[in-house]
């Protein structure tokens, strides 16, 4: 009776987790995925989660279960190659949280998933480096996560409230402490249409790989810092 009892309580946890209303699953299908159900999905493809640069996009990320999770092996890989060097432990870190990207519709959703992500790394860079933790690191990776896990409708490409065109940013690492940001229009990555409809910061025609904007080679702990 009592195992009974301790596993329907263990199942009333789950569904806890996985559901937050009726409304919200009639809505929007919102069912968060499980723990488990994650770490077996993301194992299909383990090679890609443990690479500290490879980009994951979830265009439904709800509040991150599978974000959550990407981030933890990649810090995890940032942990065993550069502990012994804070700046080069920061300097990876800010790749593998640049790399990661969620859409979600509802921005409550979108938020918290932000914040999850944020102490995600904010643990991990704490349990290394303790007092040392630098601020502009922080800044920079609130900044980055505000960046790239934006309240949108993932189907018609816009925000659900401005309906402005969901905007990406594409963050790569340039020699040494640089970062280059290059800005696209989501829908146009993912349709591949309208060519010729874009105009690029010089008011020429831009073909859509070409970036929205593009941005001067910035410190990576500067980033954000202009940010109101
Ligand atoms: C089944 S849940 C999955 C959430 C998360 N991926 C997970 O596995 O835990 C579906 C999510 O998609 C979001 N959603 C529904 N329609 C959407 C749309 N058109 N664009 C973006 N997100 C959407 C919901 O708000 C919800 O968070």
């Amino acid at each position: 009776m009592k195992s009974t009892l301790d596993s329907s309580k263990k199942m009333e946890s789950i569904k806890e987790k996985q559901v937050k209303s009726k409304q919200r699953v009639a809505d929007h299908g919102e069912v968060f995925t499980s723990e488990r159900e994650v770490n077996a999905m993301l194992d299909l493809v383990k090679q890609e989660t443990e690479r500290i640069d490879s980009r994951f996009l979830e265009p439904a990320c709800g509040n991150g279960n599978f974000l959550v999770e990407v981030l933890h092996r990649k810090l995890d890989q940032v942990d065993k190659r550069y502990a012994r060097s804070q700046g080069e432990w920061e300097r990876y870190a800010i790749i593998a949280v640049s790399s990661i990207y969620g859409v979600d519709i509802l921005e409550d959703n979108a938020q918290e998933c932000r914040e999850r992500l944020y102490r995600v790394f904010e643990q991990q860079y704490e349990q290394q480096f303790r007092n040392n933790c630098k601020d502009e690191c922080k800044r920079s990776v609130r900044f980055l996560f505000k960046r790239n896990i934006l309240w949108g409708d993932a189907l018609d490409f816009t925000n659900p409230k401005t309906k402005e065109p969901i905007v990406f940013s594409e963050w790569s690492a340039v020699n040494g402490r640089l970062m280059k940001r290059r800005d696209y229009i989501f829908k146009f990555l993912v349709e591949k249409t309208h060519q010729f409809s874009l105009f690029n910061d010089q008011g020429d025609a831009a073909a859509i790989d070409e970036p929205v904007k593009d941005y001067p080679l910035i410190d990576y702990l500067k980033l954000g810092e202009d940010d109101k």
